[in-house]
């Protein structure tokens, strides 16, 4: 295995600077693109492994209550098991996360058809969106926190979409055990854009066990109700008196298998909160506390909603890193995004793009116990 301190790599730049990013080799595709796994790690050990293929984080790192590092995502150490069937493990989401009702919208006058890749409907980009292409890699390193940028130009029609759209997605982590995900796009046409980061999180064990028990908070009065294709129906719908409301610390599990219509449509959780505050800065959106390990994550973000999804696949429908099945509700997501369906909803907040404008999002993931 070919592992590359940058350091070195840099020869007569800065020798003596220190880096945190070191970059090994991640497998080859069938067509010989070439994936890196770039590890970023800071000062107190944690660390967080990135791949270029499809902007995927691959392992979280983390302390518990007792100090020992910890894997804390769902996911795989090759790339190999990422060219097959997996449900989106750690991949960065475009050019539209969540769903697209009948695959189409209007826009400037004009229809768009997407494919239609979850029965009629559209899912996460498409057949081959963001979570399955070669990202160009640009390890930005600094004296302090080195950080991963990744590149990837869209081209006009890809998946259906208009306008070359040029994104970027930079990886960072701080001293306080923060995954920093700063996004960033320009298009040359009127197109729209949705981006997030897929990431199940098992704070335990990485996804060996369930997280029934984990207990979750999230910042928000309001959640969109769904229908049985877990399109959004409209209007937003209060969580009070729900099993939609986290607005108090609660075991994800507590209420997940009741006999509620939109529980049964989402086979669980698997629907978007609307966020209190969104402001320029990222702000707190949600917690989640395991109480066997002691770890915490906290969500801030500047995106209007939250997509929670509690992996509810059957049990043995997907492999975990070690090679063995993944149990059912073996992680949970909270994709920070816009709402779904937005160009097919005019009262959510607008997903539209325009040439000289600027897309951007911050979404971090602070670890601590
Ligand atoms: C999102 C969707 C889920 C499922 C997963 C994995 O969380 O809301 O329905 O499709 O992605 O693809």
């Amino acid at each position: 295995m070919l592992s590359l301190d940058l350091a070195g790599l840099r020869g007569g730049l800065a020798s003596d600077m220190p880096s945190n990013l070191t970059i090994t080799e991640f497998g080859t595709s069938a067509d010989g693109r070439r994936a890196d796994l770039y590890t970023i790690r800071n000062e107190r050990g944690a660390e967080v492994k990135i791949t270029n293929y499809g902007g995927i984080v691959t392992s979280i790192k983390v302390p518990d209550r007792h100090g020992q590092l910890g894997e804390v995502v769902l996911g795989f150490d090759s790339l190999r098991e990422y060219l097959g069937a997996h449900p989106c493990y750690g991949a960065t989401i475009g050019r539209y996360a969540n769903r697209i009702a009948k695959a189409r919208f209007l826009l400037s006058g004009r229809e768009y058809r997407l494919a239609a890749n979850d029965g009629s409907n559209h899912l996460h980009g498409g057949y081959k969106g963001f979570d399955k292409v070669f990202w160009e890699p640009d390890p930005l390193l600094a004296e302090e926190s080195s950080a991963l940028r990744l590149r990837y130009l869209s081209i006009d029609g890809e998946e259906g979409y208009p306008g070359n759209l040029s994104v970027s997605v930079t990886f960072s982590l701080s001293e306080d055990n923060a995954l920093k995900i700063d996004y960033a796009a320009t298009t040359d046409e009127t197109t729209i854009l949705n981006l997030t980061n897929h990431s199940y999180f098992n704070l335990t064990d990485g996804g060996s066990s369930d997280i029934l028990d984990h207990e979750l908070r999230i910042e928000a009065d309001y959640y969109l109700p769904i229908d049985r294709e877990a399109l959004p129906c409209g209007a937003v719908r209060e969580v009070a008196g729900t099993a939609f409301d986290f607005r108090r610390s609660t075991a994800i599990g507590l209420r997940i298998a009741d006999k509620d219509e939109q529980l049964l449509f989402g086979e669980g959780y698997n629907h978007l909160w609307v966020l209190r505050d969104t402001e320029e800065t990222p702000a707190h959106a949600a917690t989640v506390s395991d109480p066997k390990s002691g770890r915490i994550v906290e969500l801030f973000t500047t995106e209007p909603g939250v997509q929670l999804f509690t992996a509810n696949f059957p049990a043995n429908m997907f492999r975990g890193r070690d090679g063995s099945f993944c149990p059912s509700r073996g992680g949970f997501c909270l994709e920070a995004q816009h709402c779904p369906d937005s160009p097919n909803h005019p009262e959510y907040p607008s997903t539209v793009l325009n040439p000289g404008e600027i897309y951007r999002q911050t979404t971090i993931y602070r670890f601590s116990v």
